[in-house]
């Protein structure tokens, strides 16, 4: 991890309450995919093209394209629920560190403060973002929430398909998690119809590959899958719709013992085939980490728990310290490899080998 995400977090974990600590690292299980997420971004190694006509640092380029999206880095921020329950300001925070490093973000659905507000401080900002859509019991919820994030400005629906229910989670699984229903009222509870009880309605349900092609045509924008942890699976999305994916074990937090995201990807790329963009969360904690995704093939990545750690520790300005030192230390490794900017990455694909003697 990178000294200044290790300060970040050892800050964090100072003033955040136990209750909400416990929410926001926790994995599942016996946190087998947790505990080997970082690992498996260390059991690559690159091949670096010396005399390659690179540098200074400084005329390094880390800026990409997303689908339609024009970003500054790569780094992008990762949905990530509750952000009130680590900061006042919550996600509007988050939203003006995102803008600050010219990244994108990814507004969860449990967002904690009215998502037009988000928007508002996105669109300040020149910042595109997407709106992360879980499918809910009651799914006039879903639809209302992505129709207002739609008309709020999203450029994407990220559509998270890995949690037909919640998992159990291993520090949270003797109390409950922390939400107090004022809050996940300031987006959901309008939707939900009069009568309804407002814990089922709000409750996941099961979602299939027909929903990628429902929340498409009921906003109008492409819809990415999220939690994609196999070829087959990306190519089952791809035919049903989507318009990208999201290699993620959802931090680990969902099914335990899943692959990681980091073994994971190389199969993932090949299914999709440059059909598509692929982008791979979890774990990644370096700019090395984001050399070796995007020499891997994936167009970008998202952080999860760095993200909040920095707005835990320093609101706007720690969300923005987190992602422009992953993004300078990927600058950094980017012209030591070779490479002037992400293209230049991506075209090192052959460039990267599992660690250890090869055969
Ligand atoms: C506290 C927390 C809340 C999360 N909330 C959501 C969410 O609302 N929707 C979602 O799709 N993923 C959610 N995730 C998963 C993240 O989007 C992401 O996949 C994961 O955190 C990446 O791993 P990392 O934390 O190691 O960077 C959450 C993760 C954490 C840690």
């Amino acid at each position: 991890m990178l000294p200044l995400l290790q300060d970040v977090r050892r800050r964090a974990h100072q003033v955040v309450p136990a209750p909400a600590l416990d929410y926001l690292e926790t994995g599942s299980g016996q946190e087998v995919t947790l505990g080997e997420a970082e690992q498996a971004w260390r059991d690559w190694r690159l091949v670096p093209q010396i005399l390659a006509g690179v540098g200074p640092l400084s005329s390094i380029s880390t800026a990409t394209r997303v689908l339609g999206d024009v970003v500054a880095t790569p780094v992008l921020a990762a949905p990530t629920a509750y952000h009130r329950f680590v900061h006042d300001e919550g996600e509007l925070a988050t939203a003006r560190g995102v803008a600050a490093a010219g990244s994108l973000m990814v507004l969860s659905s449990r967002v904690t403060v009215p998502l037009e507000d988000v928007a508002d401080a996105l669109r300040a900002g020149g910042t595109p973002w997407w709106w992360q859509s879980y499918l809910v019991g009651e799914r006039a919820v879903t639809a209302g929430l992505a129709e207002r994030a739609v008309a709020a400005g999203a450029t994407a629906i990220v559509l998270t398909g890995d949690t037909p229910y919640v998992s159990v989670r291993t520090r949270t699984a003797s109390g409950p998690v922390p939400v107090d229903e004022e809050v996940l009222a300031v987006n959901m509870a309008r939707h939900v119809p009069r009568g309804a009880d407002l814990s089922t309605a709000l409750a996941q349900a099961p979602a299939n590959l027909a929903d990628i092609r429902w929340l498409h045509e009921l906003t109008g924008l492409p819809v990415l899958v999220k939690g994609v942890l196999g070829g087959e699976d990306a190519q089952r999305c791809l035919e049903a719709g989507a318009a990208g994916v999201v290699v993620s074990t959802h931090g680990g937090r969902q099914l335990d013992r899943v692959v990681a995201s980091a073994h994971v990807l190389p199969d993932v790329v090949e299914a999709v085939g440059g059909a598509a963009p692929v982008l791979v969360d979890g774990g990644i904690r370096t700019g090395i980490d984001v050399l070796v995704a995007l020499a891997l093939g994936a167009d970008a990545v998202l952080l999860g728990r760095p993200v909040v750690w920095g707005l835990a520790a320093g609101g706007a300005q720690g969300v923005g310290d987190v992602l422009g030192a992953v993004t300078a230390d990927l600058a950094h490794g980017m012209g030591l490899l070779g490479a002037a900017d992400v293209a230049g990455v991506r075209a090192a694909r052959h460039r990267v080998v599992p660690a250890g003697l090869r055969r």
